[in-house]
């Protein structure tokens, strides 16, 4: 049973554990490296049994009206109302219906990549997908340009864009989202209270400026799905990362799924600073009870998983 099977591997894997400057990192090797293609497929069969990307990747714009009333995903109590401008960027139908591709690259945010020289490497996978509309051109030579799927939190307007305050501001959204042409941008607006002003500010720049990308909003089941498949598996995620989302949502259209990106640690092997963001001066708070994530235990899934063929995850330069 490949639900067993996973949680197994997780007992007896053979992950070497690393201290050094206090922190646990585990080690893989890319050499030797081959993908296991019945895992895949079989983690795929699991996984569909908790949600089915091609569907909970977005809600439809038949799923709503405008002025219906929704409850946040993960703070019942609270309500939405879907406006005229979220429901005209809902899309007819689901934007990852029939999308197969042979590789993608799952690219993290973590500092890990700077100095990688990973971005051909990233841009020659058939999918790219992206976190947080992190900035690419600057970092081209180690992060890559290509986005087909990129996410954006409703906090980012408030972190990477002055919460649309100037005008230079919103320009640069603008410009940001403009570079994307038809990639999806996905948008977890339904999750908690607090962001919905931002993601109406977005909506209705994209609707002005006539933005050719295309928007998705994932379903209300998606999160619950998500954690109830790895919680099956021994994961228990209090609430999963978005890198951990994507590639839970990429093993049903990719065959083989390559990460990079993911380093939750402020220290590489060699014990040398790894910044928690390659683009900003964002700190770590992964490791404190405040932070709804669990990133560490993320990363040593995602390591077992490696280790077995199921994905690729490198964690150290392109060559
Ligand atoms: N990530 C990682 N190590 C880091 C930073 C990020 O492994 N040092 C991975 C995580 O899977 C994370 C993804 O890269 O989800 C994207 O990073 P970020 O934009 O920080 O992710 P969020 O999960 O959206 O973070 P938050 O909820 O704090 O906004």
């Amino acid at each position: 049973d490949g639900e067993l099977c996973l949680s197994r591997s997780l007992v007896n894997s053979s992950d070497k554990i690393i201290r050094k400057s206090g922190s646990s990192v585990f080690q893989h090797s890319l050499e030797g490296w081959k993908i296991n293609s019945s895992l895949v497929l079989e983690i795929r069969k699991n996984i569909l049994r908790f949600l089915d990307a091609e569907r909970d990747v977005s809600v439809v714009k038949s799923s709503f009206k405008p002025g219906d009333v929704i409850h946040y995903v993960l703070d019942r109590r609270r309500t939405l109302n879907i406006s005229q401008d979220l429901h005209s960027l809902l899309p007819e139908v689901s934007p990852m219906k029939n999308r197969r591709f042979k590789t993608c690259a799952v690219v993290g945010n973590s500092g890990i990549l700077l100095d990688s020289e990973c971005g051909k490497e990233i841009d020659s996978h058939n999918f790219v997908i992206r976190c947080n509309l992190a900035p690419v051109v600057e970092f081209a030579a180690d992060v890559g340009t290509k986005s087909d799927f990129i996410t954006m939190n409703p906090s980012v307007v408030q972190r990477a864009f002055g919460g649309f305050r100037n005008e230079s501001d919103r320009e640069k959204f603008v410009h940001r989202l403009s570079m994307l042409n038809d990639s999806v941008l996905w948008i977890p607006a339904f999750m908690v209270k607090g962001g919905e002003k931002h993601v109406e500010w977005v909506n209705a720049l994209i609707l002005k400026n006539k933005l050719k990308v295309r928007t998705a909003y994932p379903s209300l089941r998606l999160i619950h799905a998500v954690r109830g498949y790895w919680l099956t598996n021994k994961v228990p995620i209090k609430r999963p990362s978005t890198g951990l989302l994507m590639y839970t949502l990429a093993t049903r259209f990719c065959d083989e799924i390559h990460l990079y990106g993911f380093w939750p640690f402020p220290k590489d092997l060699n014990g040398k600073a790894v910044k928690y963001h390659y683009y900003d001066d964002l700190k770590y708070r992964y490791f404190s009870n405040a932070s709804p994530h669990r990133m560490p235990l993320e990363f040593k899934t995602l390591n077992v998983l490696h280790n077995r063929g199921a994905l690729k995850l490198t964690t150290g330069k392109c060559i």
